[in-house]
């Protein structure tokens, strides 16, 4: 599994799309705002979340901004 992914390119952007609503994630610019430290979304394993989905990802998304003053934690300005 974690042999598979190591091959995987790592995404500039990733889009996601849920309904109407939109989202673009820019993967590399917080990789590289992150000192390329990949655990603070990668926590269990190389290039993967577990149960990726509404709650994991607020989990991990909205507390660091939050923390930071920096990045969104409202609603709308992550669901375009
Ligand atoms: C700020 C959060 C964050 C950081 C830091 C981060 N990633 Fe990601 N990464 C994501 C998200 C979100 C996804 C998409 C998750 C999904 O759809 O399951 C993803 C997906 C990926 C994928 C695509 C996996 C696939 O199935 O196609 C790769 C490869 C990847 N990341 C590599 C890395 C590497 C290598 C690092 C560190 C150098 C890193 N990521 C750091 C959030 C992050
Ligand atoms: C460990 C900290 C951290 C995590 C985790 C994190 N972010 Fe961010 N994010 C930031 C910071 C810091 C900024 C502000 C960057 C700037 O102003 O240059 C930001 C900015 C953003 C922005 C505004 C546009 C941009 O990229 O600069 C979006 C959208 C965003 N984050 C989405 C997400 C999503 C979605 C996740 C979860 C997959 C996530 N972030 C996880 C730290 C984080
Ligand atoms: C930092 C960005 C961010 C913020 C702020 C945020 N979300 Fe999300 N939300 C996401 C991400 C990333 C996903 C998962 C996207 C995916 O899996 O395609 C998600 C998923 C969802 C989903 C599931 C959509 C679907 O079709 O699966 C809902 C509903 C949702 N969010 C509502 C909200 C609400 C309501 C708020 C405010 C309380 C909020 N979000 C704040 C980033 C954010």
């Amino acid at each position: 599994m974690a042999g598979d992914l190591r091959k995987k390119e790592t995404p500039e952007k990733i889009h996601f799309k849920m309904g109407a609503m939109h989202l673009e994630f820019l993967h590399k610019k917080h990789i590289q705002n992150l000192n390329n430290e990949c655990f603070h979304c990668h926590k269990t394993e190389f290039a993967k979340i577990d149960n990726w989905g509404e709650k994991t990802a607020h989990t991990i998304c909205i507390p660091c901004h939050d923390m930071n003053d920096k990045g969104p934690v409202e609603c709308n300005q992550c669901h375009k």
